[in-house]
């Protein structure tokens, strides 16, 4: 670690108008010198402009970093393993990059002895709180700014305090839209949709064709999962970024993925969440799928509930927590049998199941078949039903 260096601050720089005017606001308020990071965790784009823009506003360091692989392996596989959903519906594409971001951001604050990190978070949202949580859990004796919480500057005031300092402004045309995204997904927020009763206007979805619009033929995918993991798609191995990409961009095409839904934010709010996830939730239904073949009966029932328990976690800012830790080695314990290849159907909107199989199904046809191969004890469940339901036998005589 070099020498701690009080005037630097690193911070989670996304290009955007707050944390370009943030860049300034940090040198005059707090007479910070500021090193902007740009994480790459999938989707992204315009960095190196983004990075040079950061220099051009007067940062002293600039970094883009590629952690789309790290973002895959120890973000979203742990996720997938616990077929994380918040709130049923929600694949956490924010709060799994916010620990990601964290930690290249305590990174790169020990590499430039940086004693300070800033975000950009609003006091709203739920990103505060997986910032703040975050950092603290990696370094507690970094300090945390949060200028955009403080300042209570509206977007036409910021505009204004970057115009009066040549800050440049947003080089896309302004959209009503807030909007983050990696590899796991799209999130959208604001704008018209902040009427919960409107419909989501279509340019509101960037990565998914309206199911109305989507071909009237069905696409079809082999998925194989090697210990929860995928591996290959249509039989041929895929490297984990690639095999996450194509899913998204077939299921995406085909209509599906889009989620709209009512949500409760961990400070308090409701409010209304569009998502666009056609990978992620075409491959945790592929993911439960084996998990359904291939774990007994109580591993699973227990399992389920422990996987709310995992998405709430990771929503509320509890990544780096220890009771995180042991609920993903619970569920690499788990995974261990959970290998085979699932046909996912798309049409028009739908991911459905079409076939699955495994070396390790737990399925047997003998058990199962009601046909002339049947090899089930048909003795054996006469005693079986006598005994199971003795002690409700036993209340019934009883009586009222
Ligand atoms: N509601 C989602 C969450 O809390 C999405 C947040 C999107 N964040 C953003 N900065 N636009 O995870």
């Amino acid at each position: 670690m070099n020498s701690k260096n009080d005037k630097r601050v690193v911070l989670a720089y996304s290009g955007g108008l707050d944390t370009s005017v943030m860049i300034a606001w940090l040198k005059e308020k707090y007479e910070l010198d500021t090193v902007a990071v740009l994480i790459d965790a999938g989707r992204a784009s315009g960095l190196e402009q983004h990075r040079q823009k950061a220099l051009d506003i007067g940062a002293v360091e600039a970094h883009v970093i590629d952690a789309r692989e790290e973002f895959a392996n120890d973000f979203i596989l742990p996720a997938l393993a616990a077929n994380a959903l918040y709130e049923e519906k929600y694949v956490l594409v924010s709060a799994l990059s916010r620990p990601l971001i964290c930690k290249k951001l305590v990174e790169i604050a020990h590499a430039s002895g940086a004693s300070t990190i800033a975000h950009g978070c609003t006091a709203k949202g739920n990103d505060q709180v997986r910032f703040d949580l975050g950092i603290r859990s990696l370094d507690p004796s970094l300090e945390i700014l949060a200028p955009a919480r403080d300042w209570n500057m509206t977007r036409e005031q910021a505009l204004e305090y970057a115009a009066e300092r040549n800050i440049p402004t947003p080089l896309k045309k302004d959209s009503p839209y807030s909007i983050d995204e990696n590899l796991w997904g799209r999130t959208v927020e604001c704008g018209p949709l902040e009427d919960p009763w409107l419909e989501p206007p279509e340019d509101a979805f960037a990565v998914t064709t309206a199911p109305e619009a989507a071909p009237d033929e069905p696409a079809y995918i082999e998925v194989t999962f090697a210990a929860g993991v995928p591996v290959a798609l249509d039989g041929k191995p895929t490297p984990l970024v690639e095999l996450i990409e194509t899913i998204d961009s077939l299921a995406g095409a085909n209509g599906f993925g889009r989620v709209d839904m009512m949500e409760n934010r961990l400070v308090g709010i409701k409010s209304r969440e569009v998502y666009e996830t056609p990978g992620a939730l075409a491959l945790i239904q592929a993911h439960k799928e084996i998990e359904d073949m291939t774990l007994p009966r109580e591993l699973i029932h227990f399992k389920r509930p422990m996987e709310q328990k995992f998405a709430d976690m990771t929503y509320n800012g509890g990544w780096f927590d220890p009771l995180m830790d042991a609920l993903r080695a619970f569920n690499t314990e788990t995974q261990k049998r959970v290998n085979g290849t699932v046909r996912l159907k798309f049409y028009k909107g739908s991911c459905t199941v079409a076939g699955r199989k495994s070396p390790d199904s737990l399925y047997d046809f003998g058990l199962a078949t009601y046909g002339g191969e049947d090899a089930f004890s048909h003795d054996a469940a006469k005693g079986f039903c006598e005994l199971w339901g003795l002690p409700l036998e036993v209340w019934a005589k009883k009586g009222k």
